[in-house]
């Protein structure tokens, strides 16, 4: 028995939700049986080319050694580049911060900027390590849920409600985790007038903007008004555009005095993202691009298909998203049913059953705090999607 006395702040955050299922799914496949895996949260493609090349390239000139803690300034000029590109934003290299993934820039975003007693308004369904990363630091989340019905996208009223003199900051997440929920121009609008009017900082994480699709174009909200510029961090990273989840890169980029504060705790902490790493990515945003748009194609062939099929099950419906590689279908009509004597009361029972049954893993809605949903990634081959839709229609067919 360990005897070790943890502190109190380790106790302010949950596992993730998902370890029992993926526990089970690993068991399985450990025993030989087939799995058809919907709970991806990284693309299924491989890294391009392009870019592991640069990383060898970096290997062998010996660009093996630390760097400036807030990364190097071939990347920042990158990121910059990559803004004005994108965006028309102009950012200096002080105003931007490199760190080992978007979840360490949001990470180190809650670390300098909140403390106890602030408030973070964060939309619901929502990517589970926003409240996370809000909670370690003792601010607190406030969750304003979503409906179906408005395709997941915040409720004007709803968000103004939830604004007290204790809110310090917004995170939106545009294309969102887990819905693929989208905003338009006018939604993106009234959050930056409303930040304005309360004095809120915004986090504006765009990880999914180059998975769009339908010819959606997403705005960053930076873009909206002198404030919004001066106020928004905006947050992004290599890891879904192109496919480098595991190379650890992300970046912020925003006021300079939180530039400085990131790149101080990063100093003490982590220190630089790693050298190889940063210069793979800067292949990754100057390069070509052919790579993100053939994904990107891919990944919509697959949402038109999978939203198809989930909608032809009775019992099942589901939002057609605009971005990012997930779906988010509604089984609440499934809950009070039973599948071979077992009963499904919740997402968690509903992931549960279906993978004991039916050999399909995906992540039930209640780790995004929704539960009555469950999320499927579609960043997997179109062979295993088609197995996966007909195994889900058998198995919720078969509930009694
Ligand atoms: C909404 C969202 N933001 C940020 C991340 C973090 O990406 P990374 O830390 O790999 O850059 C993820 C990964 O799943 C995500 O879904």
């Amino acid at each position: 028995m360990s005897k070790a006395k943890l502190s109190k702040r380790i106790g302010l955050i949950e596992p993730s939700m998902t370890i029992g299922i993926s526990a089970k799914a690993k068991e399985l496949c450990a025993s030989g049986i087939d799995v058809l895996t919907f709970s991806a949260g990284e693309p299924d493609f491989d890294t391009p080319d392009n870019v592991k090349e640069a990383a060898i390239k970096a290997i062998k000139d010996g660009f093996t050694k630390y760097t400036a803690a807030g990364g190097i300034n071939e990347l920042k000029d990158a990121v910059i580049a990559k803004e004005k590109r994108r965006n028309g934003l102009d950012y200096k290299r002080e105003e931007v911060c490199i760190s080992a993934g978007a979840k360490h820039s949001l990470f180190n975003i809650g670390q300098v900027m909140l403390d106890e007693g602030d408030e973070v308004i964060i939309p619901a369904p929502y990517w589970v390590t926003y409240e996370a990363i809000v909670k370690y630091t003792q601010a607190k989340p406030v969750i304003v849920k979503t409906k179906e019905e408005n395709n997941f996208v915040l409720d004007k009223n709803e968000l103004e409600k939830a604004i007290t003199d204790k809110t310090k900051m917004i995170w939106i997440n545009n294309p969102s985790n887990p819905t693929g929920a989208t905003y338009e121009k006018e939604d993106l609008q009234f959050i930056a007038d409303l930040a304005e009017k309360h004095d809120i900082w915004i986090v504006s994480d765009e990880i999914y903007e180059d998975i769009v699709f339908d010819g959606y174009s997403p705005v960053s909200i930076a873009t909206l008004s002198d404030y919004a510029k001066e106020r928004t961090l905006i947050v992004n990273g290599t890891s879904k555009s192109y496919s480098m989840t595991g190379w650890r890169i992300g970046y912020t980029c925003g006021d300079k005095e939180v530039m400085a504060a990131m790149t101080k705790l990063q100093s003490q902490s982590t220190s630089n993202p790693t050298s190889i790493a940063q210069m793979a990515a800067v292949e990754a945003l100057n390069g070509s691009q052919d790579s993100v748009e053939m994904m990107r194609k891919k990944f919509e062939e697959r949402r038109n298909y999978i939203v198809d099929a989930l909608n032809a099950i009775e019992g099942i419906t589901c939002v057609k998203p605009k971005g990012a590689f997930y779906v988010f279908p509604n089984v609440s009509n499934c809950y009070g049913k039973e599948y071979n004597g077992k009963k499904i009361n919740n997402s968690m029972d509903f992931a549960m059953v279906l993978l004991e049954e039916a050999r399909v893993a995906l992540v039930p809605g209640i780790a995004f705090g929704e539960d009555d949903f469950v999320r499927i990634s579609f960043a997997t081959d179109m062979d295993t999607i088609k197995k996966g839709m007909e195994a889900l229609k058998e198995f919720v067919s078969a509930l009694k």
